[in-house]
């Protein structure tokens, strides 16, 4: 099997190229389709997928049989301020990948997010639950699993949330910096949503990619949060001690808006292939013990 990641120098890239490297996760073994894959990494210096000829000459050159796009503009108020260049990456850079799948007969399994959910009601939300987005951010992502659905018959969209990984930039390292640097931490206690490892993640996608039930799929670690409680799981179970004081969202001045309640439902993995995603306090646990090894240790696609 020959499978390109992009975005791969990214959270969620990294921990698809450890996985498929390791041939396990922290939740389990990857199924055996997976043995002797050649893995492919591109971040966009290697391949900008807003680029429609280049992705089209790359992936109909490299005869993937899976394609895994984590590649996105993931910072919420930029995608605010610049939201032209943010339809560019999360809607369009999707659409060329998924018309060169379409053509190739590559899978294709694009990454999304809580925030196409406006997020009013204190509601899990499921599959079939209809978008609204409040955000740039959260209206191009939108965009782009539209255009993927529309140009790949043999796509999977999994929305997940409140992303953190051992590679790249996250919530959770930025609280242990600023417990450990200031002694205290500020933290909103009015959005609620589902911290989600990476890594279980990874694995989870790509379970789903060794089926053909295409379709839109949620998955989060389970169990439902505020920033302010994630925030104080992260800093006692490092054990950093600081100040925590929870705040509201209407006391930081940022560009975007985001859900108060973005929680979702892994419904659509329970009905098929099961749903094997842990709660996330286990899955923090996991972290915080293996982070200094795990940090250091990029993995290579
Ligand atoms: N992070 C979260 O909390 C979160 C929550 C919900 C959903 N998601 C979704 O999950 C997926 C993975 O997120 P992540 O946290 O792993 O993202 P990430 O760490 O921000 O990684 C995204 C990668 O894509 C690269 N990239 C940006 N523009 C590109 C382009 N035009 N062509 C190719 N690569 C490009 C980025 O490079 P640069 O760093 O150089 O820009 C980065 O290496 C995304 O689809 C995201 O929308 C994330």
């Amino acid at each position: 099997m020959k499978i390109l990641i992009t975005g791969v120098r990214g959270q969620l890239g990294c921990e698809l190229v450890r996985i498929l490297h390791d041939g396990q996760s922290e939740i389990g073994s990857i199924p055996d389709a997976y043995n002797h894959a050649e893995v492919v990494g591109t971040d966009v210096a290697d391949l900008d997928i807003t680029d429609a000829q280049a992705v089209d000459a790359f992936i109909k050159n490299g005869s993937f049989d899976l394609v895994i796009n984590c590649a996105a503009m993931t910072n919420v108020d930029a995608c605010e301020d610049h939201e032209d260049a943010a339809y560019q990456v999360n809607a369009l850079g999707p659409r060329n990948l998924a018309q060169a799948c379409q053509e190739t007969g590559a899978k294709l399994v694009h990454v999304s997010t809580d925030y196409v959910f406006d997020g009013t009601t204190p509601k899990e939300r499921i599959e079939d639950d209809t978008p609204d987005p409040r955000s740039a951010y959260g209206r191009t992502k939108l965009a782009g699993e539209q255009l993927v659905q529309k140009a790949c018959k043999q796509s999977f969209i999994v929305r997940t949330a409140w992303l953190y990984g051992y590679v790249g930039k996250n919530f959770v390292k930025t609280m242990i910096r600023l417990a450990k640097e200031h002694g205290a931490i500020k933290v909103v206690d009015d959005q609620r949503g589902n911290p989600t490892s990476a890594n279980d993640l990874a694995y989870e996608i790509l379970q789903l990619a060794a089926t053909d039930q295409y379709g839109i799929y949620h998955c989060t670690n389970k169990g439902i949060c505020s920033w302010y409680d994630f925030a104080c799981a992260i800093v006692d179970g490092a054990k950093i001690p600081c100040t925590k004081t929870p705040c509201t969202s209407g006391d930081l001045n940022r560009a975007a808006q985001r859900p108060a309640y973005s929680a979702l439902r892994n419904k659509h993995l329970e009905d098929t292939i099961g749903d094997s995603m842990r709660p996330w306090q286990d899955a923090l646990a996991m972290y915080l013990q293996r982070y200094n090894d795990q940090a250091r240790d990029t993995p290579q696609a």
